[in-house]
């Protein structure tokens, strides 16, 4: 798979994207809110290995990792994808995530990837919504959701353990009809 937006590729994780898959797993400011950074190159491989087996899964696969690029220059910017968390014959449900590097926070980069995406999972599979998620404190993260059409579901009080209290969680989700009469 490969998506060519404006000013962005977004294509398949690779064995040669390690240094850089690590240089973002590992910075603690972007990992701030998410769960799986990885303090070594080991945890990174692990990772990286479960996005690149999960390629060859063809119809059954279920981790849809990728890396985001700078078109032309081909700068590393960070990582977006999607977990297709239920599905049956007449739909399905995914959740999307994503993280960049902070030297591109702030560019429009990340609602350019995740616009893109959301396009690609509704045109090629048998989905019915698309959810997201996060922190009630993570602004950028859930400006980026408004940004992409999704819709608040829920407000999950004191749900999630973070750093030294129970912090709220934000669920955000978008169906197929709503992307379909979308703005474009
Ligand atoms: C969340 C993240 C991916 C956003 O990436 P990005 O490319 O900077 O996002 P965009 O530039 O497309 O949009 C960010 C929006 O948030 C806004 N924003 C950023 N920080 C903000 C803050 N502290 N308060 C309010 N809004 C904020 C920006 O102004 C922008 O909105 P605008 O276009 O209306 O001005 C990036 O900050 C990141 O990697 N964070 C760390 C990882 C993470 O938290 N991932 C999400 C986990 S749920």
């Amino acid at each position: 798979m490969i998506l060519e937006t404006e000013r962005l590729i977004i294509r398949e994780n690779e064995e040669r994207d390690l240094d850089k898959l690590h240089e973002l797993l590992s910075d603690r400011e972007v990992m701030y809110y998410l769960e799986f950074g990885a303090s070594t190159r080991d945890d990174t491989r692990k990772n990286l290995n479960l996005s690149i087996e999960e390629q060859a899964r063809g119809k059954d696969r279920e981790k849809f990792y990728f890396t985001i690029e700078e078109r032309g220059v081909v700068n590393y910017v960070g990582q977006i994808g999607f977990d297709i968390i239920a599905r049956n014959e007449s739909g399905g449900i995914c959740d999307l995530g994503y993280f960049i590097h902070k030297r591109y926070w702030g560019m429009g980069y990340t609602t350019e990837a995740a616009r893109s995406l959301i396009d690609y999972i509704f045109s090629s599979f048998i989905i019915h919504k698309i959810e997201t998620g996060c922190n009630k404190d993570n602004k950028a993260s859930e400006r980026v959701m408004i940004k992409c059409g999704f819709r608040k579901e829920a407000e999950l009080q004191k749900h999630k353990w973070f750093i030294d209290k129970w912090s709220d969680r934000l669920v955000y989700g978008l169906l197929r009809e709503e992307w379909e009469n979308r703005e474009k």
